[in-house]
């Protein structure tokens, strides 16, 4: 089952909150995998986040730029802090807006964030067992690079604090190589294509409406849907199995989309995700940092662990590995284990293992199975 092995730099940002003991983890598993498979990963770290402001003035430093600069991919910790710490930190310097700002370095267009919930799951989700007609397999395909997250705004004292604006822009590139991205995706998988939108009021969810039905005519094979956003937020709760397939959304959408659907597994702590750029991406949970949990070794490590996956399987090509990194996380609760984020759904009986214990057992499984 050996692959070609490769030689990899990633730059490892561990970030804020719960990050650098969950991407201890993730490096943790992929320090394993490169051992098992002949691999070379490198790896180098770098401060970002709220952390990195306080260290050195800039939640972004030059020297952090440098090193994503020169890796292969950049594997990112969750950031941020509790609203009256974040609150210490000037508006221009929070660390949102440097995660904005990796975006956009990086033009990482396409956000990727699978959510698969197996039967044996259902138990820790918190809707009732009856919803799911089926197990849940959907990979929400969020644009990244545009929209109102990188509109123009006007706040403050430029508008003497009369009003306060954000503008939403798409432009065609920017719309035309997701729709296709995502086209292309929904073909490889066979599987239906829904686009989320919100075009009986916005200008822009008619443009996005528009380039999909010209785009479509070159995928005949692929099923499209369109749905309305207060509609999807209702059904995704009412008959989630209805978003099986590809879920395609623009920025805003799928950011506020893409945490609703993190429910349905019962926790945030499952929802791993990649950025991919023409040239370079980069993976982090799709959570946040979870300061309350903080250094208590009980954050669910799979959501980082997951994105190192997603790097494996998209980025460096190395499908094998990623599905058998998979199998062995799932096997942990398949033994009967369990994470303290689902522990209250969870049997009596089941043992709630800490952050290193989840990593430390995907490496045991991993040797097993690999
Ligand atoms: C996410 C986060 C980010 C976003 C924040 C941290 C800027 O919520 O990745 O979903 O809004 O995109
Ligand atoms: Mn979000």
């Amino acid at each position: 089952m050996r692959t070609q092995s490769i030689d990899k730099t990633i730059c490892v940002l561990p970030g804020d909150g719960i990050g650098p003991e969950i991407t201890e983890q993730a490096v943790k598993v992929l320090r394993a995998v490169a051992g098992l498979f002949g691999h070379g990963f490198h790896f180098v770290y770098a401060d970002f986040g709220a952390g990195a402001y306080f260290k050195h003035g800039n939640p972004f430093p030059d020297a952090t730029k440098e090193a994503c600069d020169d890796a292969d991919v950049i594997l990112k910790g969750p950031i941020g802090l509790p609203v009256d710490e974040i609150s210490t930190i000037p508006a221009d310097k929070r660390p949102e807006g440097a995660v904005l700002s990796l975006r956009k370095r990086y033009d990482t267009y396409a956000n990727l964030r699978p959510v698969t919930v197996t039967p044996s799951f259902f138990r820790y989700s918190p809707l009732k067992e009856s919803v799911f007609t089926g197990a849940i397999d959907i990979l929400m395909i969020r644009e990244l690079v545009g929209g109102i997250y990188f509109g123009s705004r006007t706040e403050g004292e430029e508008t003497m604090f009369q009003y306060a604006e954000d503008n939403c822009t798409y432009n065609r590139d920017q719309v035309e190589r997701i729709v296709r991205y995502a086209f292309n995706a929904a073909r490889e998988k066979g599987v239906r294509l829904t686009h989320i939108h919100k075009a009986n009021v916005l200008a822009t969810s008619r443009y996005w409406n528009r380039i999909i039905d010209e785009v479509k005519k070159d995928y005949p094979d692929v099923e499209c849907v369109s749905m309305l956003v207060d509609n999807a937020a209702f059904q995704m709760v009412k008959d989630p199995c209805r978003f099986n397939g590809i879920v395609l959304t623009e920025n805003m959408l799928g950011d506020i989309l893409s945490d609703q659907m993190g429910a349905l597994p019962g926790s945030l702590g499952f929802m791993a995700s990649l950025s991919l750029g023409p040239e370079k991406s980069y993976a982090e949970p799709a959570h946040g940092s979870a300061c309350d949990i903080a250094g208590k070794n009980i954050a669910n490590p799979f959501s980082m662990i997951g994105s190192a996956a997603l790097v494996l399987e998209k980025v460096f090509g190395l499908e094998t590995e990623a599905r058998l990194v998979r199998e062995a996380m799932d096997g942990i609760y398949r033994d009967g284990h369990v994470t303290h984020d689902i522990a209250e759904y969870a049997d009596e009986n089941a043992t709630s293992l800490s952050t290193a214990e989840f990593g430390d057992l995907t490496v045991r499984n991993l040797e097993k199975i690999a």
